[in-house]
């Protein structure tokens, strides 16, 4: 392959680029060992948050299920809760290690939600960190505003009022900020009915946002129906997504993004149909929904394993949700997630004899290198933290009291 600024300019025999560039004598040759590929493109993450919610997992555990969690005070709210706590800049730590983690395992082009504010100021904060870290590391972040990813606590009995709110001052603000490209809504039975949802996307959409949803995830409820309607770019879960709900996404653009990690991690035993909307005719991509309620993994590789035992894809569908597919999701097919001529130089090595088990020794990582925009990014990666940063006795020293007045003093324990 021949890159040029930061884009793939040529793909062929080493022997036929060498001579078809004459005078790029003086050009860095790197050789890769095993199969290189474009670099994952993951579509669908929550990567912005504080702590893990361990109690919820537990609870889990324990039998009881995902709404029940939440409606006993765990759940999304709990992670708003401790977002709102937080400051700019400890999110931004902590993300950044998040986001270096998803990249250590391949993924170059991050899509990035908020909706653990859930009012404008705490939204604006969540979405600053993706613009900051955009800029500071080596990674393309799609910013998507989800303010309608639950009512918030203050707007309980008057939900009206936070759907009014959401489309005539926090999208607007947002928009005027820059701060998002896309806005996706939680359409669930119990979070925003279909109605609610159409109004806050068509809102968005005249601020010039881009759209996505999370439709049919646990109950089927004409999300997938409403993404297609309104050209979105992407129908996300789609775990009980009906048979005219699939009809709908295979005669539209809207390409059907499956996450089946969460339906893991929840301990569900459905999953999205992936084979019927393939067979209809759908696109269907891949993506980690990497957060700490539902799906704490930062692996696009383990997902891939999971879309091949779990969903039924074929290696190479796999390798296509997280790569084509995915751009799509985004709205970047043309421009990456294939490795050919004009494409972002955006590159994953991963040290296997044969493709396709990439998507098959699940649990580990076989990333070995990991370029974007033709640069090589470090790797291996320096050492990250998933978790809240455990702080020193000598660094809280320095910089407060231990237990301290943070959001969750236990949580910042003696090392
Ligand atoms: O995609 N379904 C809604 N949102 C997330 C869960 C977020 C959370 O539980 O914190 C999801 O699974
Ligand atoms: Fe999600």
């Amino acid at each position: 392959m021949r890159i040029e600024g930061g884009r793939v300019a040529a793909v062929g025999p080493y022997r036929e680029l060498r001579r078809a560039h004459q005078g790029g004598e003086d050009a860095l040759v790197e050789e890769v060992e095993g199969v290189l590929l474009p670099g994952f493109i993951d579509c669908h993450t929550h990567a912005v948050f504080g702590m893990p919610r361990l109690d919820d997992h537990q609870r889990r555990a324990l039998g009881e299920d995902y709404q029940a969690i939440a409606a006993a005070g765990g759940g999304i709210l709990q992670s708003v809760r401790d977002t709102r706590g937080r400051s700019e800049a400890e999110l931004r730590e902590l993300t950044r290690d998040r986001l270096l983690a998803l990249r250590a395992h391949g993924s170059t082009t991050i899509e990035v939600k908020s909706g653990y504010g859930l009012d404008l100021d705490t939204e604006r904060k969540q979405l600053r960190v993706v613009r900051a870290l955009a800029a500071e590391e080596r990674l393309s972040l799609v910013p998507t505003f989800l303010g309608a990813h639950e009512v918030p606590p203050e707007h309980r009995s008057r939900r009206a009022e936070y759907v009014r709110l959401l489309r005539e001052e926090i999208l607007p603000a947002i928009a005027r900020e820059g701060l998002a490209r896309c806005c996706d809504v939680f359409c669930e039975p119990g979070v925003f009915t279909v109605a609610e949802s159409r109004e806050i996307l068509l809102a968005a959409r005249r601020h010039g946002m881009a759209l996505k949803l999370h439709a049919d995830e646990l109950e089927e409820a004409g999300g997938a129906e409403l993404a297609a309607e309104l050209g979105a770019l992407s129908a996300d879960h789609l775990a009980a997504v009906s048979e005219r709900g699939i009809r709908a996404l295979a005669t539209s653009d809207t390409v059907a993004v499956l996450l089946p990690a969460t339906m893991l991690f929840l301990g569900k035993t459905r999953q999205a149909p992936a084979r019927r909307l393939i067979e209809a005719g759908a696109a269907v991509a891949l993506a980690t929904d990497f957060n700490p309620g539902t799906s704490p993994t930062v692996s696009l590789p383990f997902v891939m394993a999971l879309g091949v035992c779990q969903l039924g894809l074929r290696h190479a569908e796999a390798v296509t949700a997280v790569t084509v597919n995915a751009a799509a999701a985004l709205g970047l097919a043309a421009d990456r997630g294939q490795i050919a001529p004009g494409f972002a130089a955006d590159l994953v090595a991963c040290n296997v004899a044969e493709w396709r088990e990439i998507a098959y020794w699940v649990g580990t990582s076989l990333v070995t290198a990991v370029w974007t925009g033709g640069l090589a990014c470090p790797h291996p990666p320096a050492p990250v933290s998933l978790s809240l940063h455990v702080q020193t006795r000598k660094a809280q020293g320095q910089s407060q009291s231990p237990g301290g007045e943070g959001p969750q003093g236990g949580d910042r324990g003696l090392a």
